[in-house]
């Protein structure tokens, strides 16, 4: 199987969204000549370029990106190839209706924007299939190609007939009758028991609150869904040349799509990440989601979008101050990125996104940003001739375990508080090892998890016998585990455990939970109601309706300890407890004492060290 490396050949990538279908061809030669003065070595074209490509149905036009590529090829310049299935013309939702995707209320979402398809509808699906064959069939070969980029950020959803039968056909798949469908989904619960498959739908909008097992199934076939797309796409153009790597855009944390699943699917992953300039906590945010990236994907990986400036979709689409995206460009290198590339090249001037940043903005090259965008470039083409760096991986002591299931199912409606979010509790745990300098992994609940000193799951709702016997190993074996609150709280059903929580971790923990108490209340969101069994009490809640009870505990179990949080502790207690967890647990930072705001990152043979505060301080190496 080819990888990143096949792409990179030995130089970090750098460059953009280029497209070209959105300007008159005597720009395209400018393009090429501004790209190479900034060092530009790939540009990502066509990802938006269907009706460009495919002006009818079955009517090709492949002139002009014959033009385009050859004119990058001259300059140097690789490709990333993009199948444009992420925004058909209007022509195909015009002829088939039933291509677009319908919200769960039946209304359908008009073309005129991008993502308007439903993944289920087989007009879509072959035109898609048929688009990308002719593509593949064409450039496969191409001397310019570097990578394929199949459609864009997969996301959307639909709930029309067409997807319920294929959800139908998923549940069966998944449970054989309908006896175990009604069992899995508690439709003893208000009548919902179903009599025949046909009954059963797409979550819809109903009277009142809808089946949670339902919601939970459906989100689970929505990912795997669209998976689907994607492979078909991806095997399509393998089919014409095995030879060139294969990838699609995740967002940062983004529930919708399983990333685990899809990362098996791909040669190596790749980010979209667009942190706000304007957000404290920017910094913080964004080395979490590399860090997903590199765990997703379990080596190299490819930050595919970042804004030079401006994301125009924000309310206010503050520019990114100078220097900050090469800081976050070196972030994502020292997270394990082999490349950075933008949205986009050069700026749109029409249409809804005129108003995003791009490496060439609309002042043109005399400016500010295009300045920087050359310097980034001259690093880049500088760190590519660093040993020890391209290609390597990132040393962690650390996991965290992230989990699409737990995810899904934590939020869902009618849990005990509709504000507890689970990329907050991840961020939580994560934030004072982040400060520490201490770098971690994610991992899945499921993972060999031995090779880790600490391991840390700051929500595990949802835990299966097999997670629960891998961490009982574990931590019995002599592994640190910290548990959060809101943990083993029910199957993969959405069947809650009986007898107390977190449910099959109870003897792990040696803490009982009895009730969970949320809170509206300022101090914390909230506590839980919980007895020791076995653990000693670390912390006890001080005032509120729980004050003197017991919330924090640890446990010595075989040979490591377990950690149980029933809380949502305040940032300070949480990051004395982890500090009290890694030191037990033998783990280090990068380099011990930095300033505050000062990010550290080994990889491979280099120290990464990233001033996110002032610039205002000195580091010397020890004597
Ligand atoms: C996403 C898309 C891009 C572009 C950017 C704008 O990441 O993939 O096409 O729309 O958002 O921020
Ligand atoms: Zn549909």
């Amino acid at each position: 199987m080819p990888g990143l490396g096949d792409a990179t050949r030995g130089r970090l990538l750098f460059g953009g969204d280029y497209s070209p279908e959105q300007w008159p061809p005597d720009v395209w030669e400018e393009d090429v000549r501004l790209m190479r003065e900034a060092g530009v070595n790939l540009a990502t074209v066509g990802v938006f370029a269907w009706a460009a490509l495919e002006p009818e149905p079955g009517r090709f036009d492949f002139g002009w990106l014959d033009t385009v590529l050859g004119l990058l090829h001259d300059g140097g310049i690789g490709v990333a190839l993009a199948t444009p299935t992420a925004s058909p013309p209007p022509w195909l939702g015009h002829r088939h209706p039933e291509t677009l995707p319908q919200g769960p209320d039946g209304v359908r979402r008009h073309y005129g924007s991008r993502n308007h398809y439903c993944a289920s509808a087989p007009p879509y699906r072959r035109a898609a299939l048929a688009v990308t064959e002719a593509l593949a069939a064409r450039y496969a070969h191409h001397p310019a190609l570097r990578l394929w980029h199949i459609g864009n950020e997969y996301g959307t959803t639909c709930h029309c007939g067409h997807c319920a039968e294929r959800f139908r056909g998923w549940l069966r798949a998944r449970y054989g009758t309908l006896d175990a469908l009604n069992a899995a989904w508690g439709t003893a619960v208000w009548s919902q028991r179903y009599s025949t498959w046909d009954e059963v739908t797409a979550p819809l909008t109903v009277q009142y609150i809808g089946n949670p097992t339902q919601d939970l199934d459906y989100q689970r076939f929505g990912s795997d869904l669209l998976l689907e797309c994607y492979t078909a796409e991806r095997d399509a153009v393998r089919a014409h040349n095995p030879a060139v790597p294969v990838t699609t855009n995740f967002m940062d944390l983004y529930r919708p799509v399983d990333g685990w699943r899809w990362a098996e699917e791909e040669d190596f992953v790749s980010l979209d990440t667009y942190p706000d300039p304007g957000d404290p906590g920017a910094a913080l945010r964004g080395a979490m989601s590399k860090d997903v990236m590199r765990s997703l994907g379990g080596g190299p990986w490819l930050l595919m979008e970042q804004s030079p400036g401006a994301a125009s979709w924000r309310p206010v689409s503050t520019p990114k101050r100078p220097g900050l995206n090469r800081l976050w460009s070196l972030q994502a290198l020292a997270r394990g990125a082999d490349g950075v590339l933008h949205f986009q090249w050069r700026a749109s001037r029409q249409g809804p996104e005129r108003a995003h940043g791009a490496l060439l903005p609309h002042a043109g090259p005399d400016s500010r940003v295009f300045r920087e965008a050359c310097a980034l470039g001259r690093t880049l083409a500088e760190l590519s001739e660093v040993d020890g760096l391209l290609g390597a991986p990132v040393a962690a002591d650390v996991a965290v375990l992230l989990d699409w299931e737990s995810w899904r199912a934590a939020e869902l409606p009618h849990q005990p508080h509709a504000g507890f979010g689970y990329v907050d509790r991840l961020t939580e745990y994560y934030e004072p090892l982040w400060r520490a300098n201490i770098t971690c992994d994610f991992a899945r609940p499921a993972a060999d998890l031995s090779r880790y000193k600490l391991v840390l799951a700051p929500n595990l709702y949802q835990v299966t016998p097999a997670v629960a016997a891998g961490l009982r190993s574990y931590v019995a074996g002599g592994g640190t585990l910290v548990l959060g609150p809101f943990s083993g709280v029910a199957d993969q059903d959405e069947r809650v455990h009986i007898g107390g929580w977190p449910g099959l971790l109870m003897d792990v923990v040696g803490v009982r939970v009895e009730e969970h108490w949320p809170q509206a209340s300022p101090g914390t969101i909230w506590q839980e109601w919980a007895e020791p069994r076995g653990a000693a009490v670390v912390e006890s809640a001080q005032g509120g309706p729980l004050d003197g009870r017991p919330m924090v505990f640890r446990h010595e179990y075989g040979a490591g300890i377990a950690w149980y949080v029933g809380t949502v502790p305040a940032p300070d207690a949480l990051a004395g407890l982890l500090a009290r967890a890694c030191a037990e647990a033998g783990v280090r930072p990068v380099l011990p004492d930095l300033p505050p705001g000062v990010e550290a990152v080994r990889r491979g043979g280099v120290v990464f060290l990233l001033d996110h505060d002032s610039g205002a301080c000195e580091i010397r190496p020890a004597a």
